[in-house]
């Protein structure tokens, strides 16, 4: 059946509303899916195993390095240090159970630029 003249305009207005991914950051979103990372973190502000990346760009954050609790801005440094050294600053409240994932410089940077979409 075609979609009738109402429908038309909500499903345009929604689409035109949601700004479409860059290539980099819709690949992000993909690695996240294939190399597991949203199986810990989600992307709607809900924490899981670990923090939800919505909103984090940007804010401060509470590590503790060597046990001690540190305050970071989180900007492009910081999240390619926590993805490619998980191990080494661990968020405040949560278990370092962080795995050490393979990744290429590349797709950490797409990673990085979907993180920066998620406001
Ligand atoms: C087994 C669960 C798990 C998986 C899989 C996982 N993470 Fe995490 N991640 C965590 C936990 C728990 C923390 C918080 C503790 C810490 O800092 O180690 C965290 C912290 C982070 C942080 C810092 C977030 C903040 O709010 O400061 C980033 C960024 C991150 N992970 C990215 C990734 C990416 C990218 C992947 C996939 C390549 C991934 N994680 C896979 C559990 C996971």
């Amino acid at each position: 059946m075609a979609m009738q003249e109402a429908d038309f305009d909500k499903w345009y207005q929604a689409k035109a509303a949601a700004p479409a991914l860059s290539a980099n950051a819709a690949h992000g979103l993909k690695l996240l899916q294939s190399k597991g990372c949203l199986g810990c973190h989600t992307t709607t502000g809900q924490p899981l195993v670990g923090p939800s990346y919505k909103g984090i760009y940007g804010s401060k954050v509470t590590v503790l390095v060597n046990g001690k609790p540190v305050v970071k801005t989180v900007d492009d440094k910081y999240l390619e240090f926590m993805i490619t050294h998980p191990d080494i600053w661990v968020v405040h409240g949560y278990q370092p159970i962080m795995p050490a994932i393979p990744l290429t410089d590349k797709e950490v940077d797409d990673i990085i630029a979907y993180i920066k979409t998620l406001k």
